[in-house]
């Protein structure tokens, strides 16, 4: 159902990229990249991507426990090719309706699956907090898609998804995807992320519950078979987190390549576009990257840990 919303296999087959290709350049920095062709409804990035502000509208909301609800989204079909990885900024839409006070921060949406059948509105599944609350028939504005795609290998068998103390939605548009296309997929649960239903999850994917400090059952194979490793970490401390997942891979394997384990990063995001460096994260040499630009998902070997 996933891979019918998307174009095609190849495209989301990103050949890694050098490890100084993957940051923000000085000139794209001070080059004032970021183009704005249509007021406020689509902009430039650096890296080329289309960014469009679209309406969706809420069709269904449902609770999948105590801390998590998914709102179920019609959404405008140029928005349906949006990849794993990519994201939405939103924010409610009052149409004529008085003007209500909003905050200036749109809230960061990560979908988690996105669905597009011939003769019915394309969908998008979204995860949220149970607060605030959502109602069916609120209309939001979004701005997207923010990023770029999660950058798998081409010979891709195995790939290790982890969520530590953070719920795994930002993961979980990439399972979908990886296990339609017959790449056996590992989900780790640790901390706060071993609440999420696993009723929600295909299937087909292997599901891990670790302890909170990412021990589990054969662990030394489940990462020794790994081709890729997504992970995802609470925000509380993102970089601290991001350096006790990279050193624990040290600990286990011979080696950590390059284009090997990435950080999702889950920085706030107030623009989305590379212009107000809020999303901002040091790379080792002094250089940065932006993570609405150059991630979410970027290199842990590449970033200047604590
Ligand atoms: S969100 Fe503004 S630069 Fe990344």
């Amino acid at each position: 159902m996933l891979l019918a919303a998307l174009p095609d296999t190849e495209a989301l087959i990103v050949p890694a990229e050098a490890t100084d290709q993957h940051q923000t350049t000085e000139r794209q920095r001070h080059g004032r990249p970021n183009v704005c062709t249509m007021g406020a409804y689509a902009f430039q990035g650096h890296r080329g991507a289309p960014m469009r502000e679209t309406q969706a509208n809420i069709e269904r909301v449902t609770r999948l426990n105590a801390h998590i609800q998914r709102l179920h989204l019609s959404i405008e079909d140029s928005l349906n090719t949006i990849k794993p990885g990519q994201t939405v900024l939103a924010r409610r839409f009052y149409g004529s309706q008085p003007e209500q006070w909003q905050p200036y921060l749109r809230e960061h949406w990560w979908p988690v699956a996105v669905t597009a059948k011939p003769g019915h509105p394309s969908e998008m599944t979204v995860d949220r907090p149970t607060y605030p609350s959502y109602d069916p028939g609120q209309q939001y504005t979004l701005l997207g898609p923010v990023g770029k795609p999660f950058a798998y290998k081409r010979t891709i068998r195995q790939v290790l998804m982890i969520a530590h103390d953070t719920m795994p939605s930002p993961l979980l548009m990439s399972t979908e995807w990886l296990l339609s296309n017959k790449v056996n997929t590992t989900l780790v649960l640790s901390g706060k992320a071993v609440d999420y239903p696993v009723s929600e999850l295909p299937k087909e994917l292997e599901v891990i519950r670790s302890d909170d400090k990412l021990q589990w059952p054969n662990r030394v194979m489940t990462v020794g078979w790994a081709d890729q490793v997504f992970v995802a970490v609470g925000q509380d401390d993102e970089m601290g987190r991001f350096k006790e997942v990279l050193e624990l891979f040290k600990a286990l394997r011979a080696e950590v390549p390059k284009q090997y384990i990435f950080g999702v990063s889950q920085l706030i995001q107030p623009c989305g576009v590379g212009a107000c460096q809020a999303c901002t994260i040091s790379l080792q040499g002094g250089d940065y990257a932006l993570a609405c630009l150059d991630g979410p998902a970027l290199d842990l070997t590449a970033l200047h840990l604590p």
